[in-house]
C-alpha cells in the first residue's frame, strides 16, 4: 500500500510549494485561443519565469496550464493570484513584457486587463 502522505510531501518538496508569492494560471485553449497559440504562450511563460529568476526566491511564481478558465474568447486567458488580475490575449509575444512589468516590477499591464478579483 502506498504511503500517501510521503508521496504528497515528496511532490510538495519537489515543487517548492509553500515558497510562492504568486500563482499564474494560463489557459491554452481550445475555445479562447487555438491550442498551438496557447501552447506557445505556455512555453514562453515557462522560459521567461526561469530567465527572470522567478522559479524561486521572494518573488517566486508558481505556474499552471489549464484547459479552460470559462471565459472562452479573446485568449489565451490568464489570471494572476493573489491579486486576481485577469488578462486577455496573452500570446507568446506578450509574455516577456508581462513577466517584466507585472511579476518583476509589480506594475500590471492595464490595457490587457479585463477583470479584477483580488483574494486578499
Ligand atoms: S478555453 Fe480558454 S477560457 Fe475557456
Amino acid at each position: 500500500m502506498p504511503d500517501i502522505d510521503a508521496e504528497l510531501q515528496k511532490a510538495v518538496a519537489k515543487l517548492n510549494i509553500g515558497s510562492y508569492s504568486r500563482h499564474v494560471f494560463l489557459c491554452t485553449g481550445p475555445s479562447c485561443c487555438a491550442p498551438e497559440e496557447g501552447q506557445a504562450a505556455w512555453e514562453s511563460l515557462k522560459s521567461e519565469l526561469k530567465k527572470a529568476g522567478l522559479t524561486e526566491g521572494q518573488q517566486a511564481c508558481f505556474r499552471t496550464k489549464v484547459g479552460c478558465l470559462r471565459i472562452c474568447c479573446h485568449g489565451p486567458t490568464m489570471v494572476v493570484y493573489p491579486e486576481g488580475t485577469w488578462y486577455h490575449g496573452m500570446t507568446a509575444d506578450r509574455i516577456p513584457l508581462f513577466v517584466r512589468e507585472h511579476l518583476l516590477a509589480n506594475q500590471p499591464r492595464e490595457e490587457w486587463i479585463f477583470a479584477r478579483n483580488p483574494l486578499d
